[in-house]
């Protein structure tokens, strides 16, 4: 938690109580804010598709207390999973291994897999640690944003998008600030033998790789299905357009043709001869790109939430360094523009 050091009890136990009875809650995690609900119970898990207006056949993730809740949830679990669940849990990595037949099939979209990952945010952490008790119940979490759009990495998102009862659609929302790493947990696929990475987060390729010895590929065509692999996910309503290099040559010859303002994010060096050569009436709003990959992840989603709302008829965004430590953030952004 990056804005109060202390968790607000109250508003733990009264969260823990409403999942408990079928209610919707958005819950703060250290990559983004998540539509928490008992994975046990049906209606409370189709309730968060229809609040997310997503397909009912995209599988979410079971949030969980601790490693000692995998077997609780899957079978078959192979040694390099533990050895991921030993080495970054809690933490933004998610394992999706062969589901045990207690997990039910709402939660999986039908697959037999079931995504698992121990968030470190100590707000979901003590939630998660109240709801379950004694048990290894866990709580389903898609991140909390109306399907296809961005996702929250501050409770304000959510409360503008989904909002909360009767006018909006959740029974509460959890607030824990701003979200430390501000993009989606890593997942791996674990259920077939060898692992591959479904989708890149600040667990890197390499993290993976050191960790277990062995290469982790991406997955191939045959992978499960996830709504994150879709081309266009996490978009704003804004088009945005990523830009190679001159960053100023593609703005002042669209500034030539069209009218109205534009969003502009890139680096300090690009902004400087874009603002030397484009009339500052022309951008609604500047935003000087963080240099640091860590920083620009966690900082990613408030800046896309920014550059989306300020009133602009296109977002132009510099194309970040092509290396492997920003996979996950040339992803986030490949989509957003798509
Ligand atoms: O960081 C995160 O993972 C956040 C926070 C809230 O924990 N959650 C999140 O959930 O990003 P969601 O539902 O927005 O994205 C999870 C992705 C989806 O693309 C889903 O299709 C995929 O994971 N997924 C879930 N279960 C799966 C499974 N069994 N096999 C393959 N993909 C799965
Ligand atoms: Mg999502």
């Amino acid at each position: 938690m990056t804005e109060s050091s202390s968790i607000d009890l109250e508003a733990v136990e009264r969260a823990a109580r409403i999942l408990s009875e079928g209610g919707l809650v958005a819950i703060p995690t250290e990559t983004v804010y998540g539509l928490a609900a008992d994975a046990d119970n049906e209606a409370a898990v189709l309730a968060t598709y229809a609040a997310k207006g997503r397909p009912a056949d995209h599988p979410l993730i079971v949030h969980v207390a601790d490693a000692d809740a995998i077997d609780f949830w899957a079978e078959d679990v192979p040694e390099i999973a533990r050895m991921l669940a030993d080495k970054y849990w809690p933490g933004p990595l998610t394992l999706v291994l062969k589901k045990k037949p207690r997990c039910g099939l709402w939660v999986t979209g039908g697959q037999d897999t079931v995504a698992l990952r121990c968030p470190s945010h100590p707000v979901a952490h003590a939630l998660l640690e109240r709801f379950a008790g004694p048990t290894r119940k866990g709580l389903t979490a898609p991140s909390a944003n109306t399907f296809g759009r961005i996702s929250p990495s501050q409770a304000s998102h959510v409360m503008e998008d989904l909002g909360i009862k009767p006018e909006g659609k959740l029974d509460m929302i959890l607030d824990g600030g701003s979200c430390e790493f501000g993009i989606e947990s890593t997942m791996v696929n674990l259920s077939s033998g060898t692992p591959e990475i479904l989708r890149h987060g600040v667990i890197t390729r390499s993290m993976l790789e050191d960790t277990l010895g062995i290469p982790v590929p991406d997955a191939g065509r045959n992978a499960p299905r996830a709504s994150g692999r879709l081309k266009s996910h996490y978009a704003p309503k804004t088009k945005l357009e990523l830009v190679d290099g001159n960053l100023h040559v593609r703005v002042a010859a669209w500034a030539a043709e069209t009218k109205g303002v534009c969003a502009v994010m890139a680096s300090k060096t690009q902004l400087d001869t874009l603002l030397a050569a484009v009339p500052v009436e022309r951008f609604a709003l500047v935003i000087e790109a963080p240099e640091n990959v860590l920083n620009y992840g966690a900082t990613l989603y408030d800046h896309l939430h920014a550059l989306d709302a300020a009133g602009a008829v296109r977002i132009f965004v510099e194309r970040p360094q092509q290396t492997p430590e920003w996979a996950a953030i040339n992803d986030r952004l490949g989509r957003a523009a798509a």
